[in-house]
């Protein structure tokens, strides 16, 4: 099992060390996208393996500062899945946004029992997707 370091920082972050990710995404975003999005994001946690320094995963989220969080995209590389970073990931982020009233995230109907894992609640949720905005 790999060591991972947690870190929000993306300064030493390429767009070469972010390949790989948006996995079964009909067009997959760019590593150089996903810095894009890294750096925008008001908050963020990456997991990077400590042996290589490349990232493996990560979760953002956006938020307000005053009561709103949205937790806006968490994954973790296929082959670094079931090690348990996901749920620290989040666990961090869920710290993160602790002074909160509301934590929001959309996700697929499987990943529910991960997300009930993680302190979350289902709820109804609406949605609009354009996947011709989808930057490459
Ligand atoms: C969902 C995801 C982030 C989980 O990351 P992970 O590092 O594999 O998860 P962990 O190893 O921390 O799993 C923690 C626990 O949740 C469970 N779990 C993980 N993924 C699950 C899923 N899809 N459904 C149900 N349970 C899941 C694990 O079995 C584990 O349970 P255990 O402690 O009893 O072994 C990862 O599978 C992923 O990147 N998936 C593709 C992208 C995605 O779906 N992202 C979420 C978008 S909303």
């Amino acid at each position: 099992m790999a060591t991972i370091d947690y870190t929000s920082d993306v300064s030493a972050l390429t767009p070469e060390s972010l390949e790989g990710f948006f996995v079964g995404w009909p067009q997959r975003p760019s590593g150089e996208t996903l810095l894009r999005l890294l750096s925008a994001s008001t908050h963020r946690v990456l997991a990077l393996d400590s042996s290589s320094g490349k990232c493996v995963g990560y979760v953002t989220a956006l938020s307000d500062g005053v009561l709103f969080g949205y937790v806006s995209s968490l994954e973790v590389l296929p082959e670094y899945q079931g090690e348990g970073i996901g749920q620290e990931l989040m666990a961090r982020m869920m710290s993160c946004l602790s002074d909160l009233y509301a934590i929001d995230l959309v996700c697929d109907e499987e990943v529910q029992p991960f997300y009930e894992r993680c302190g979350l609640k289902k709820c109804f949720a609406m949605v609009a997707r354009r996947p011709e905005r989808i930057i490459q």
